[in-house]
Parts: C-alpha cells; sequence; structure tokens
C-alpha cells in the first residue's frame, strides 16, 4: 500500500499548516491560558475544532537523582528542564536533538510512563499531572507508544495475533474471539501485513514489518496519542520511506496526533507540521515546520541543520559548530547551556541569563530561546 511511495522529499512537505490558525502558546505561558479554535478558520480541510490542543505540557522537568563519585553522593540530572509545549487534534510536533538531549525522557513524561519532577500536564482538557496510576488507565488507550527497536518490545513468544489481541484485550475492546479475530485482520491489513503473519512469530520478520507489529498492536487500542520515539531510527533507509508514510497515511485516516521524536531533521520536516528543536534538556527553537526550515534563528538550530551533508558553504562552516562536546546535563552551563559551543556567545550575558522561549516576531508563532538570535 505505502510501498511504492518515493523517499521522503524535504523541499515538499506534505504538512504545510497556516501559520497563524491558532496563537500559539509555548514559552511560559500556563496551559490553562489555551487557544481556542476559531470555526471560521477550517485547517488542512478538517473542521478547526478538531484542531484544539489535546495534550498540554506547562514547565514539565524531570530530574533523576544519580549516585556520582567516590562517597555516593546524589546529584540530580536534569533530563527535561521546564519544557512548555502542546500537540493538536491531527497534529505532528516533532522533536529534535542529538543523543541524550532528553527526547525520550520528555515523550515519556508526556505519557506519564515517568513520572515528571515538576509542570503540569493536561490531555483532552484534563489535568492528568496528579492522576494515579489506577485513575491514567481510562486514558492509557488514548495515549500509545512506538519506539525505535520494535524488536525488544516484542514478546518473542507470542505470535503476532496474540500481541495484537493482547492490547484489545487489555482494554475489553473485543465483544467475543470473532471480533477480536476480525479487528486483529483489520489491523494487519491496515498498516500493510499480509494475513499469513498472524501466526508467525516477531523474529520471522524484518525490522520494516516488526514496526509495522509494533504500530498494529498501538493502532489496537484506538489512540488519539501516539510518541512515535525514533521509530525509523534502526530501519534500512530504503524502508524508512515506507513506515514514515504509513504513519503519515494513518494520521490522515484516524486523525492521530504524534509526536515524532527523531535525530533525522529531513525526516522530521517532511512528517511535522511544528517543531521543537531540544539542547540539554530545554527547548531553544520552536516553529511551524516550514518557518523553522526557511529562518533557523537559533545559532544550535543552524549548527543542527548544517550536519545534513550539503555543497553550501556557509553551511560547512556551521558544521563545525556541533563538533563541541555535549556538556553534561548532571551539569550544565550556567545561563543559556548552548554558550560554550555558541559563535555568537556575549560574556557575561550568555554564559549569565538563561534566555527564554519567546515568539520572534509578532504572531509568526516562532520561538527561540537565545540572547543574540540570527535574522
Ligand atoms: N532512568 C534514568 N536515570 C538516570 N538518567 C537517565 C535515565 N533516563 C535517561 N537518563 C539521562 O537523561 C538524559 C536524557 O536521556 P534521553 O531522554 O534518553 O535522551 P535522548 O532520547 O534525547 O537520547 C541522558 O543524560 C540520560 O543519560
Ligand atoms: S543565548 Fe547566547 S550563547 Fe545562547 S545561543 Fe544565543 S547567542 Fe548563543
Ligand atoms: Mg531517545
Amino acid at each position: 500500500m505505502t510501498d511504492d511511495r518515493e523517499s521522503p522529499d524535504p523541499s515538499a512537505p506534505l504538512h504545510s499548516a497556516p501559520e497563524n490558525e491558532l496563537e500559539d502558546q509555548e514559552g511560559s505561558a500556563p496551559t490553562h491560558d489555551a487557544p481556542e479554535a476559531d470555526p471560521a478558520q477550517p485547517v488542512e480541510g478538517k473542521p478547526a475544532a478538531k484542531r484544539k490542543p489535546l495534550l498540554q505540557a506547562d514547565r514539565i522537568s524531570k530530574y533523576f537523582p544519580v549516585k556520582t563519585g567516590l562517597f555516593g553522593r546524589t546529584r540530580l540530572l536534569r533530563a527535561v528542564d521546564q519544557v512548555s509545549l502542546f500537540v493538536r487534534h491531527g497534529e505532528t510536533l516533532g522533536l529534535v536533538g542529538e543523543s541524550g538531549c532528553g527526547k525520550s525522557t520528555l515523550g515519556r513524561c508526556l505519557l506519564k510512563l515517568v513520572e515528571p519532577t515538576g509542570g503540569r500536564l493536561k490531555f483532552d482538557d484534563q489535568d492528568i499531572t496528579h492522576l494515579s496510576a489506577r485513575q491514567m488507565r481510562p486514558l492509557r488507550r488514548r495515549m500509545q507508544i512506538v519506539f525505535q527497536d520494535p524488536f525488544s518490545s516484542l514478546n518473542p513468544r507470542m505470535t503476532v495475533r496474540e500481541i495484537v489481541a493482547e492490547a484489545l484485550q487489555i482494554h475489553k475492546l473485543a465483544s467475543d474471539k470473532q471480533d477480536e479475530l476480525r479487528q486483529v485482520n483489520d489491523l494487519l491489513e491496515r498498516v500493510g501485513l499480509r494475513r499469513d503473519a498472524l501466526e508467525r512469530y516477531p523474529h520471522e520478520f524484518s525490522g520494516g514489518q516488526r514496526q509495522r507489529i509494533g504500530i498494529a498492536r498501538a493502532l489496537a487500542v484506538r489512540p488519539d496519542f501516539i510518541v512515535c520515539d525514533e521509530p525509523i531510527s534502526a530501519l534500512d533507509v530504503s524502508i524508512q520511506a515506507q513506515i514514515v508514510n504509513l504513519l503519515l497515511d494513518l494520521q490522515q485516516e484516524l486523525n492521530l496526533s504524534y509526536l515524532f521524536i527523531s535525530h533525522d531533521l529531513k525526516i522530521v520536516e517532511y512528517m511535522s507540521h511544528r517543531v521543537a528543536v531540544m539542547y540539554l534538556g530545554r527547548i531553544v527553537e520552536l516553529a511551524p515546520a516550514t518557518s523553522l526550515y526557511a529562518r533557523r534563528h537559533h545559532p544550535y538550530t543552524r549548527a543542527l541543520l548544517s550536519a545534513v551533508p550539503v555543497a553550501d558553504p556557509e553551511r560547512k562552516r556551521l558544521r563545525i559548530l556541533v563538533e563541541g562536546d555535549v556538556p553534561s546535563p548532571l551539569d550544565p552551563p550556567p545561563g543559556c547551556s548552548f554558550h560554550p559551543r555558541c559563535p555568537r556567545a556575549e560574556k557575561g550575558k550568555c554564559d549569565v541569563d538563561v534566555p527564554p522561549l519567546v515568539e520572534r516576531e509578532g504572531g509568526s508563532r516562532h520561538r527561540v530561546a537565545c540572547w543574540h538570535p540570527h535574522e
């Protein structure tokens, strides 16, 4: 179904959400100021009312206590530090950044798979910040995750049928065995697997097919929001486009919201309506995908984009910038944590004051956390 598509072409993103359809509210704005959709403004053919924020995070942090040194002193590792963002119904928010910057931890915090240290979370207008595991149960179904390595998350002793059926059973979504089998068959077809996959085991499949099984399992419970945590990073390049296009098709069909995590900026641009750039636990730039890739105000975003090999001499020069080591989140630099690697850093300012994530131009929805952003 999706196999005959061309590879993602970053110059032609599928999504181009109008930049001003809603007031943005990332940054320091609290989530109770949720933007209301303008019913007169349909977005991409979908009723605007459907495009209200589904998930909202307000200054979410996750600090891990870590024992260090000879005497085992406990220090706090700031994996995620005061992140505010939202994901609308039917929208993909891309999340990019170098390995270890906190992407997976943030994704898990949003699903409450790890308990945030601070901040607030709302899902479908409900404050879920302090819900217990039991209280979360009805919402669990609606919030799913697809992992980078489906193999380690699929039980090797269960058949595909059992893996997908288990998800239906946990949430009592099938009326009887016949209904269960019908649903499993529908799901396999929907993700592009043949019916003879039913009684086979995960090891009998290729990486791309295993990822399809992982997606079928996530879809079985009819979720609204899926964290896709590097879902294609472990796959052959030739297979990546198929999985990406499958996720896009499913989003269209089912009005799914995605947090799409990747370190591959081209794929993120292709997938996302908006993109957040993360560095050492913080969001440093957040903008509609078209605006982010066109303007790149933050020096780190420029450096990160320059890591994609290109002939452009200006970008080549910028590529050097990301070669310095990422500082440890156990000991993040004061002020702007990018300052030791930044060519625009101002002594006495950037190494002292943390730049807030603020809107660049009035109404542009392009937010940057930098004292001296590029124009
Ligand atoms: N359970 C944990 N205990 C301690 N540190 C952790 C834990 N999980 C993640 N970290 C640390 O948090 C930081 C962010 O990790 P992660 O969210 O996995 O980053 P990414 O997904 O961007 O590679 C890293 O320094 C990582 O070592
Ligand atoms: S705040 Fe200063 S150090 Fe940080 S990215 Fe901007 S210019 Fe560079
Ligand atoms: Mg990760």
